[in-house]
């Protein structure tokens, strides 16, 4: 479709949206007799794109020239049709960051050797859960090691089982990570990289071994940050290197889709040419894995509301839509921007300035302050987009608004 300019907000489109004789079409199917027969709020979600992000992501891999594991960020999105192309993707993995994750896995046909459980602030219960699964976790803190072993002595569990991977904090804000809600470094998750040497040490003497070091940069990853990627992929390795049973090394998720008008998302080519270099240094049987949800989902599915409410006031002309921050939090929980796409005319050029309103009543469900738009009626659908990752998965049911639809097309 291109490249398209509505005032300051110029985005791109991308590869799987078109225009066509019946409005916007996510991988060919056309999205308005969609909406009308399912109803609105809905996700759609495209197969081909969603196959093809795979592809793409393997074929970078593959260039690094090591053995590579795509583990999917099911956090993105676990819509189950999609849960099944993945695993329909036979070589991808999954890693999951909650039991209940695990479990929604499982019974999408993953068998636990295919699954990484990455989480966080872990209590007894998740644990005694995690160990029947037989996952092998990625663990932070000094607390859950302890913990972790203490249930595997309990259960008999030795040899491979008592696998772990060690997870680092990264210590630099990067990407979309510039202020506490979305930074990773320096913030609760991960060792702190003093003290990986003091943790695996630990981890050894409680019969723990440590397969792989894991550091998740955040999101949002621009290709102005693509020098400090490759230097704390570096350490990354450096500690792998150290860490002589260390068999995988995980650069975690951070892939992103253009949100902002100056976002300019670092290229997967690029991002696995730095991961290639911090890594040069490692055994060439060392494996890079990777923990791609928004690279995969994002820009693969759209949101479609419907707008109900077309009203000037003094604080300008509000367009109200029937969803809002509980079916999609992007931009009231983060302050990031989505771009709204008119369903029966995508390509409409922007003629005037307003906010888009959410249904929840609270202050913050604003989708958008002075945006240039198309113009738009009441009964009118809009599409937001890229909303495939982070979107159902995070909804809710505030204001008892009930959950969005959902479909996979194409
Ligand atoms: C541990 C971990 N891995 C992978 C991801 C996926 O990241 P992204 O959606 O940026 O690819 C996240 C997201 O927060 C994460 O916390």
């Amino acid at each position: 479709m291109g490249t398209h300019d509505r005032g300051d907000d110029r985005y791109f489109l991308g590869d799987a949206l078109s225009a066509g004789p019946d409005g916007l079409y996510l991988d060919g199917v056309a999205i308005a007799p969609l909406a009308r027969a399912m109803g609105t709020p809905l996700y759609v979600y495209g197969r081909q794109t969603l196959a093809r992000r795979f592809a793409e992501m393997r074929a970078a891999l593959a260039g690094i020239g090591r053995p590579f594991e795509i583990r999917f960020a099911m956090k993105s999105n676990r819509f189950g049709p999609v849960l099944d192309l993945v695993r329909a993707e036979r070589d991808v993995k999954v890693d999951c960051c909650s039991p209940r994750e695990v479990e929604r896995a499982l019974a999408h046909g993953f068998a636990a050797e295919e699954l990484s459980l990455t989480a966080g602030m872990l209590s007894p219960r998740d644990l005694a859960t995690v160990v029947t699964t037989g996952v092998r976790p990625n663990l932070d803190t000094f607390s859950v090691l302890k913990r972790w072993a203490e249930v595997l002595d309990k259960a008999g569990v030795e040899g491979e089982g008592r696998r772990i991977g060690l997870r680092i904090n990264p210590e630099i804000a990067i990407g979309w990570g510039s202020e506490p809600k979305l930074a990773y470094g320096n913030s609760k998750f991960g060792f702190d990289q003093e003290r990986v040497p003091e943790a695996a040490a630990f981890a050894r003497s409680l019969g723990l071994t440590v397969v792989e070091v894991h550091m998740h940069l955040g999101w949002g990853l621009q290709r102005s940050g693509a020098a400090v990627v490759r230097e704390v992929f570096g350490k990354l390795a450096g500690f792998a290197r150290a860490l002589e049973t260390v068999e995988v090394v995980n650069v975690g998720g951070g892939l992103c889709w253009k949100h902002r008008a100056e976002d300019e998302p670092l290229p997967l080519s690029l991002w696995a040419e730095v991961v290639g270099e911090a890594l040069a240094e490692l055994g060439p049987g060392v494996k890079v894995a990777c923990e791609p949800g928004t690279y995969i989902t994002a820009a693969s599915g759209i949101l479609v509301v419907e707008v109900n409410t077309v009203e000037p006031r003094k604080s300008g002309t509000w367009v109200g839509v029937d969803a809002g921050h509980a079916v999609n939090v992007f931009a009231a929980h983060y302050g990031i921007p989505m771009a709204f796409i008119p369903v029966t005319d995508p390509l409409a050029e922007a003629s005037e300035v307003v906010n888009v309103g959410g249904n929840i009543n609270e202050a913050n469900d604003v989708f958008a302050r002075d945006r240039a738009m198309p113009k738009v009626a009441e009964g009118d659908l809009l599409a937001l987009w890229p909303a495939g990752g982070y979107g159902s998965s995070m909804a809710s049911d505030h204001c008892l608004r009930g959950q969005p639809g959902e479909v996979l097309v194409g």
